[in-house]
């Protein structure tokens, strides 16, 4: 006999709906605050906030730097991904950290490059200047897209289009921003390269970054104002792996597995507790209050909630372990909820695997989540670290799970013990950049709050009133009964816009 048969069916975020509640003046769009806790440090007995419940994945096919930076800068965080070397992961939270600084460590290019070569690169990084720079760092000039033509200059080299340093206003203020920023200001460039000395190059410095916090307001920092940057670490390698992050700067560490109601998460959480108590550590995944508890009690300031819900995942087909993503929420929130009123901890819980459009991430918060992680969301944008490609005339990009062949070259991640695999590679149509999506999506989830007569994020957790749907009520809901030439915007239940 087993020790336990559940015969209630478990539920999916599809299936419910939220209630209307008394709109007022308070709960109108533009009062509406997205502010969420993301992870509990035990050290200060307080919580990391987002000012956005909206995470990526730590996956290779959606978190490189520049999501991390666009979404950062946009109130969330993303998880760059584990599943590469540890310098290479280090060197990514390095290069975000800079970021925030104003200070840029720039990609450099050999002056004796041919500029079809340098062109090839310009694609695959998307930067369109580059400092040129001699063998030993020497800074000799800079060149960008607007120096040249691949008809005409394909075949000379770089150094024979850059605008040498004589024309370019330099700095060597490597210390203070704000005189690099007024000499850039002063100057008539679009960046300004900060020397140090004998003219080696230490930083860039960019003019649209001056006026970045007052085009992102929302922007999430640590407190030397630098963006906020998170990592995914395995249970095999944190020894060696988690010193190298923290010394680039990481603010926020978690643990990437599909189970993580294991004694190799207890091993993991115990030691970073013991070594690096200042940086808070999220477990998971877990689908039960004894996994939420058990993660809690070695541990964890936060945990992943989900199993094989994932648009890429084939756990629950291959393994038969799993949970609906909506049962997993209200099972390890009630836990959470009884958690905080005996200990006064408030462990935030992410809803992680299958959130599919933003009516899932406003019944995710309304069931208790304080964050949703996303993959497929993420990999459909401009700064998914992926090429596009054309797929019967649609512009797609592609994307794949952390546990599918693609990934699992990486030796050490978290699949590498099955002789299966637990993740499938595919593509998802191209979305445009980051900021216009999650604009709608925001606002989507805002209005939802409005409706259900709430500010916050905290007052929609204690006041959200939610109902199961049936399926007809669901078909209902669809625009039905009617002819729509190029109807395709509501064929997809997944199209976020
Ligand atoms: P999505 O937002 O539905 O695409 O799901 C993304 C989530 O799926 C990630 O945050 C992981 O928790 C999970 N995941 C990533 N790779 C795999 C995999 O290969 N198999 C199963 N789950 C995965």
């Amino acid at each position: 006999m087993p020790r336990k048969i559940i015969t209630e069916p478990s539920r999916t975020l599809m299936e419910f709906r939220l209630l209307p509640q008394l709109t007022t003046s308070l709960t109108k769009i533009g009062e509406i605050s997205l502010q969420t806790p993301v992870a509990f440090n035990s050290l200060t007995g307080k919580n990391t906030y987002l000012n956005i419940p909206i995470i990526s994945a730590a996956m290779q096919a959606v978190s490189g730097v520049k999501m991390a930076i666009e979404l950062a800068k946009a109130g969330g965080v993303s998880f760059i991904y584990c599943s590469q070397p540890i310098a290479e992961q280090a060197a990514m939270i390095a290069e975000i950290k800079q970021h925030k600084a104003g200070f840029v460590k720039p990609k450099t290019i050999d002056p004796d490059v041919l500029l079809s070569d340098f062109h090839k690169t310009r694609l695959k990084t998307g930067y369109n200047t580059f400092p040129v720079v001699s063998k030993d760092g020497t800074f000799l000039g800079l060149i960008s897209k607007n120096d040249y033509d691949l008809k005409p200059h394909g075949n000379m080299t770089v150094k024979e289009r850059m605008i040498p340093k004589k024309d370019i206003v330099t700095s060597n203020q490597a210390n203070n921003l704000k005189q690099a920023n007024a000499v850039l200001m002063d100057s008539h460039q679009n960046v300004l390269p900060v020397l140090g000395e004998n003219d080696k190059l230490l930083y860039l410095v960019f003019r649209k970054d001056i006026h970045d916090h007052l085009d992102n307001p929302q922007q999430v920092v640590d407190d030397k104002k630098r963006l906020l940057t998170a990592a995914a670490i395995n249970t095999h390698d944190y020894q060696e792996r988690l010193p190298a992050l923290v010394a680039a700067g990481v603010d926020i560490l978690s643990i990437d597995s599909s189970d993580g109601y294991t004694t190799f998460q207890q091993d993991t959480l115990k030691w970073c507790a013991s070594n690096f108590p200042q940086i808070p550590i999220i477990g998971g995944n877990v689908v039960t209050a004894e996994g939420f508890q058990f993660l809690v009690d070695n541990g964890a300031s936060a945990i992943k909630v989900g199993m094989g819900s994932g648009s890429i995942c084939i756990t629950q087909e291959q393994k038969g372990t799993g949970r609906g993503l909506a049962t997993a929420i209200i099972k390890t929130v009630a836990q959470r909820d009884l958690y905080y009123a005996q200990s006064g901890k408030y462990i935030p819980i992410i809803a992680d695997g299958g959130i599919g459009n933003s009516k899932d991430i406003a019944v995710a918060l309304a069931l208790g989540a304080d964050a949703v992680m996303m993959g497929r969301y993420f990999a459909r944008m401009e700064e998914a670290p992926t090429e596009k490609v054309t797929i019967n005339r649609r512009i797609m990009k592609p994307y794949w799970g952390e546990g599918s062949n693609r990934a699992r070259d990486w030796k050490q991640q978290r699949y590498n013990q099955s002789q299966f695999i637990e993740g499938v590679e595919g593509f998802v149509e191209y979305a445009g950049r980051l900021k216009d999506n999650l604009e709608i999506t925001l606002s989507k989830i805002k209005s939802t709050m409005s409706t259900c007569g709430v500010a916050t994020i905290k007052e929609l957790h204690k006041n959200a009133e939610l109902e199961v749907v049936s399926s007809l009520s669901i078909r209902e809901g669809k625009v039905h009964d009617i002819f729509i030439p190029d109807n395709s915007e509501y064929l997809g239940d997944n199209d976020f816009n």
